[in-house]
């Protein structure tokens, strides 16, 4: 199947090239092309690089926007006719980062991004909050891990969605594990209680249950 990964940055990159190890055909975008295109000649075959955001969704069955948090409403008003329909995948962190190196969080205590997000997308667009949970490091080393996979937690409100983004979990070497609804997404986030976790299954369960 066919994912569109706008954003290849830190994070973006990450994904992409874990999906690519799970046999995903991938449609990459970026702010100017240049680290989609090399992002693309690095993953080889399975990976083309969109002429534009719009273009990255043209056949895609769904998309991750790995994107930061203060362009990501921008993408979205961009490209939300091609979302309806769609699996929206959002690893964005609600966090900015300044001069100093800090990451101010950008929404007011007690708003998680998912809601935030939720609010932003078209109507029909399926949303879930998943693959921001682990640093990019931290997901890269992770991934297909043996005996027992590493977890890789989501939320969503939408059954359907909650499908479509266990099979790219999957596919990019993880165990899915769902945490909630789209309310529950600040659990995932930057200060959440299963942020930058590696846990097996077992672990993860029960972790959920104590949130
Ligand atoms: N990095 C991590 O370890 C990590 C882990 C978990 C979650 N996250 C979250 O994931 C999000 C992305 O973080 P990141 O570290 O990957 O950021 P990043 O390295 O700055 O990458 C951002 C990507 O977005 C692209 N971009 C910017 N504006 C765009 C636009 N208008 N249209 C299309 N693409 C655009 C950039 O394109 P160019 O390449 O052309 O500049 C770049 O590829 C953040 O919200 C962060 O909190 C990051």
């Amino acid at each position: 199947m066919t994912t569109a990964v706008i954003g290849t940055g830190g994070i973006g990159s990450v994904i992409a090239r874990e999906l690519a190890s799970g046999g995903e055909t991938l449609r990459l975008a970026s702010a100017d092309t240049k680290s989609a295109r090399m992002l693309a000649a690095e993953i080889g075959r399975a990976a083309v690089v969109a002429v534009d955001n719009d273009d990255a969704l043209r056949g895609a069955d769904a998309v991750v926007l790995a994107l930061r948090f203060a362009v990501l409403k921008g993408v979205i008003d961009e490209i939300a006719d091609a979302l309806t329909g769609k699996l929206v995948v959002v690893p964005s962190n609600p966090v900015g980062i300044d001069a100093q190196g800090n990451v101010p969080r950008l929404l007011p205590e007690g708003q998680s991004s998912g809601g935030v997000v939720a609010g932003w997308l078209p109507a029909g667009a399926r949303l879930a909050m998943a693959f921001g949970t682990m640093s990019a490091d931290l997901s890269e080393s992770s991934s297909h891990r043996s005996p027992e996979p590493a977890v890789l937690f989501y939320v969503t409100d939408d059954d359907r969605a909650g499908q479509e983004v266990e099979r790219l979990i999957r596919t990019a070497g993880f165990e899915p594990v769902k945490a909630g609804g789209i309310k529950q997404s600040g659990r995932l986030e930057v200060g959440g209680d299963l942020h930058d976790l590696v846990v097996g299954p077992a672990e993860a369960r029960s972790l959920i249950g104590a949130g």
